[in-house]
């Protein structure tokens, strides 16, 4: 880490933590973080539903919700970013304070409830300056609109043309009854409405590749008919996943605040989730690991455990937004030791 993002870390820290993160990244817009872009080496590139990603850390969304500061993100090393949530309309959120460290833990909780300048404002921000990389979306509902699936339809239609990837996310715990949307027959007809629409749109020769966004905390027979609906439906990857309502082993005070917790508590549990839905699927489902990846070492385990690609976000909390690209080195340096000509090679192997 350079010093002045390391000085800069530290004073941010001494602010309430929505309030770092808002400067941190109009620090980070100003070109203070600089990098040259995406980690590049012919052992680190790895493909998902097709996309081809220079090297397999990302950056998990909500980092940006607004796409704020997309192409200096992508300066940072990453190899693909991820904006949003986006919601159609302009949202609040919760009350504040929302978003709370947990230090000892190394962990994060949020309750934000997809606060967001809207699907409008997001697609202007994107817009505005080139965008060297790739970027997905992250779908959002309104808390007040009933029928979920016409929220994730129009923001998809926004978006549609200009971004690699749209993630459905059904997994935030901080939407009333959002979770509920994993069932078997909900995501089963969620994700039929939300392809029909791609496919309506790209019927002029795009096929944006769609991606569904799960929970940590689901049982085996839940992720069994989801791996299900998604092969059947044709699901390009599931990104697994997104924080997690569990609270033990926990150190730091604040642990018992309501929202989803993130960072290294979770790191064993999505990477079972991975596991388990490497095994239901056999292999088929491309998949993308989130949760509590700090180093080159937890990158790796997600790989192993089933992953074609990876994603942080708590971690940058602590390291800072350039951390990915030293997770990327570090994965380089791993793959090399262990006899991995590439990450393809490596997919899988511990599930
Ligand atoms: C998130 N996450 C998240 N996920 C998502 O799909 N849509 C979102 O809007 C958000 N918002 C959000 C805000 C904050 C403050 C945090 C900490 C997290 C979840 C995130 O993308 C990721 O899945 C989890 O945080 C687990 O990864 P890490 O943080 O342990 O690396």
């Amino acid at each position: 880490m350079s010093l002045i993002e390391k000085t800069g870390l530290r004073l941010l820290h001494l602010l309430e933590p929505e309030a770092a993160h808002d400067i941190g990244l109009k620090l980070l817009r100003a070109g203070l973080a600089g990098g040259r872009g995406p980690v590049q080496s012919n052992r680190l590139k790895t493909n998902v539903a097709g996309i081809d990603l220079p090297n397999p850390i990302g950056i998990a969304a909500g980092f940006d919700k607004n796409a704020q500061a997309v192409p200096e993100t992508l300066r940072t090393g990453a190899g693909f970013t991820e904006i949003g949530a986006v919601t159609p309309r302009p949202q609040f959120g919760n009350p504040k304070p929302r978003l709370f460290r947990l230090s000892s833990d190394r962990a994060v909780i949020n309750r934000f409830g997809f606060n967001n300048c809207g699907m409008e404002a997001a697609y202007a921000s994107l817009t505005a300056r080139p965008v060297a990389g790739i970027v997905g979306v992250n779908l959002g509902a309104n808390k007040d609109t009933e029928d979920k699936s016409n929220d994730y339809m129009a923001v998809l239609s926004r978006f549609q043309d200009i971004v690699d990837f749209a993630t459905v996310n059904v997994s935030s715990p901080n939407t009333e009854r959002l979770r509920d949307l994993q069932g078997r027959a909900a995501i089963d007809m969620l994700l039929g409405r939300v392809l029909e629409r791609r496919d309506e749109l790209g019927s002029g020769g795009k096929r944006l590749p769609i991606f569904l966004k799960i929970a940590p905390d689901l049982s085996l027979d839940n992720l069994s008919d989801i791996a299900d609906v998604c092969l059947k439906r044709g699901i390009d990857a599931v990104v697994a996943t997104n924080t997690t309502l569990d609270r033990r082993g926990l150190r730091s005070a604040g642990w018992q605040e309501k929202g989803g917790l993130s960072g290294r508590p979770l790191f064993q549990r999505s990477t079972e989730v991975l596991k388990q839905l490497y095994r239901v699927s056999d292999g088929r489902l491309p998949l993308i690991g989130v949760g509590g990846i700090s180093s080159g070492e937890d990158a790796y385990a997600k790989i192993r455990a089933g992953a074609s690609a990876v994603q942080m976000y708590s971690a940058l909390v602590y390291e800072g937004v350039s951390h990915t690209g030293r997770v990327a080195k570090d994965l380089r340096n791993i793959l090399a030791r262990d006899g991995y000509a590439s990450v393809a090679g490596a997919i899988g192997v511990d599930a």
